[in-house]
C-alpha cells in the first residue's frame, strides 16, 4: 500500500482526444498524500477531462495514471473505492431530501446507522443546510444544491478527494464552509484533494501547489508563491510632495539603471519595478540619501491572477518570456 513518498495521483503522459480534437495532451502530474492541488485553465483547456479520467469516468487515449494506489485502467473498481468525487453538473436523485442522500450513501459505503446519522448531522451543518435537509433536492436552488453534492462526497471520508469547481455558485458563507472542510481534511486527515476552480484568490488561499492547464497542456504547475515570484514584479510606487521632487527622484532611479514604470496621470508619483526581494530598501537609501523623502509609499505584489493571464491567456505564455 501507499507511504508517505507515494505521490496519490501520478499521471504519465495521460491523453485524451475528442475525434480530431486533443482534450488533453500528455499530462505528467504528481501530487502528493494531504496536498490540496489547483487545476486552473480557461474553458476548454481540459481540467474536466483530465479530472474525468483520474476518476475512472472517462479512458484516456493514452498514458497511465495511479491513483491511491491503483491503476485507472486495469484497476477503476479500487480507483473509486479510495477517492470522492464531485463531478461540474452532478446529478442527484430529485425526490430525495439530502437527509436521506447523507444516510443512504453513508449505508453504501458501511457506516453503521449511528456513524451515518453523526456524520449527516456533522456535513449538514457544515454546509449550513439543515434549514433545507428534508426538502427534495429537485425543489432547493442551484447553490444549495452543490452544497449537498459536496457534503455527499464527503460522507466517507476518501483517500483522495476530486471536486470540478466545487465552489462555483456558491454564496460567500458556503464557500468559506467548503474551504474550511478542505482544509481541514487534508491537515486532520491526510485527505489528498484535487480541485479545478476560475477562482484564483481561492486557488491562491486554499491550494498547496497550482497546475495550469492550456489547450490540454501543463504549462506551469508549483506553489502559487514560487509562480508569482517568477512571474515577479512587484511595483514599489512612491508618492512625493510635488513633481519636480519626483522628477528628480526618475532622473536619480534611472541613473542607477532601475526599471521604472509608468504610474498614469500621477505627476507627484515614481513607480518602480522591483526585480529582486530587498531591493525597496536599497532603492530608498540612495533616495534618502539625495535629500529625497517620499511622502507615502506602495508595494503591489504580483497576483495569481497576473501569473494567469501570462501563462493561460497570453500569446508567448511561457515563464521564460
Ligand atoms: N464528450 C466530449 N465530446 C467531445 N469533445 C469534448 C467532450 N468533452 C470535452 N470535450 C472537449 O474537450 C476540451 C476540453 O474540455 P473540458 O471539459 O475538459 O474543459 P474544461 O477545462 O473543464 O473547461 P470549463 O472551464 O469550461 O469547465 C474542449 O474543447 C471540449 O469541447
Ligand atoms: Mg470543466
Amino acid at each position: 500500500m501507499d507511504n508517505a513518498t507515494t505521490p496519490s495521483i501520478r499521471a504519465v503522459g495521460l491523453g485524451r482526444d475528442f475525434a480530431e480534437h486533443t482534450a488533453v495532451d500528455r499530462l505528467d502530474l504528481e501530487v502528493n498524500p494531504g496536498e490540496v492541488y489547483g487545476l486552473l485553465g480557461p474553458n476548454g483547456s481540459g481540467k474536466s477531462t483530465t479530472v474525468r479520467m483520474l476518476t475512472t469516468m472517462l479512458r484516456p487515449s493514452r498514458g497511465t495514471a495511479r491513483v491511491a494506489g491503483a491503476d485507472i485502467t486495469r484497476d477503476p473498481g479500487a480507483v473509486r473505492r479510495r477517492t470522492g468525487v464531485v463531478l461540474q453538473g452532478t446529478a442527484l436523485d430529485p425526490l430525495m431530501s439530502a437527509r436521506e442522500l447523507l444516510l443512504l450513501q453513508g449505508r453504501l459505503q458501511s457506516l453503521t446507522a449511528r456513524r451515518a446519522r453523526a456524520r449527516c448531522a456533522e456535513l449538514l451543518t457544515t454546509f449550513d443546510a439543515r434549514d433545507f435537509a428534508d426538502t427534495p433536492v429537485g425543489r432547493l436552488s442551484g447553490g444549495q444544491r452543490r452544497r449537498v453534492d459536496l457534503a455527499v462526497a464527503l460522507v466517507q471520508r476518501p483517500d483522495v478527494l476530486f471536486l470540478d469547481e466545487p465552489t462555483t455558485g456558491l454564496d460567500p458563507a458556503s464557500r468559506r464552509g467548503l474551504w474550511d472542510e478542505i482544509r481541514a481534511l487534508s491537515a486532520d486527515h491526510g485527505v489528498t484533494v484535487l480541485l479545478t476552480t476560475q477562482y484564483l484568490e481561492e486557488a491562491d488561499q486554499l491550494c498547496d501547489r497550482v497546475g495550469i492547464l492550456r489547450a490540454g497542456r501543463l504549462v506551469a504547475s508549483a506553489a502559487p508563491h514560487v509562480l508569482k515570484e517568477q512571474v515577479g514584479e512587484r511595483v514599489l510606487t512612491l508618492r512625493f510632495g510635488d513633481a519636480l521632487a519626483a522628477g528628480r527622484a526618475r532622473e536619480l532611479l534611472a541613473a542607477r539603471g532601475e526599471r521604472l514604470h509608468t504610474v498614469e496621470a500621477a505627476p507627484h508619483s515614481v513607480g518602480i519595478r522591483l526585480a529582486r526581494p530587498g531591493a525597496d530598501g536599497e532603492t530608498l537609501l540612495a533616495l534618502a540619501s539625495a535629500g529625497l523623502h517620499a511622502a507615502s509609499l506602495t508595494v503591489d505584489e504580483p497576483s495569481l491572477e497576473d501569473v494567469f493571464l501570462r501563462l493561460a491567456l497570453s500569446p508567448e505564455g511561457s515563464l521564460a518570456a
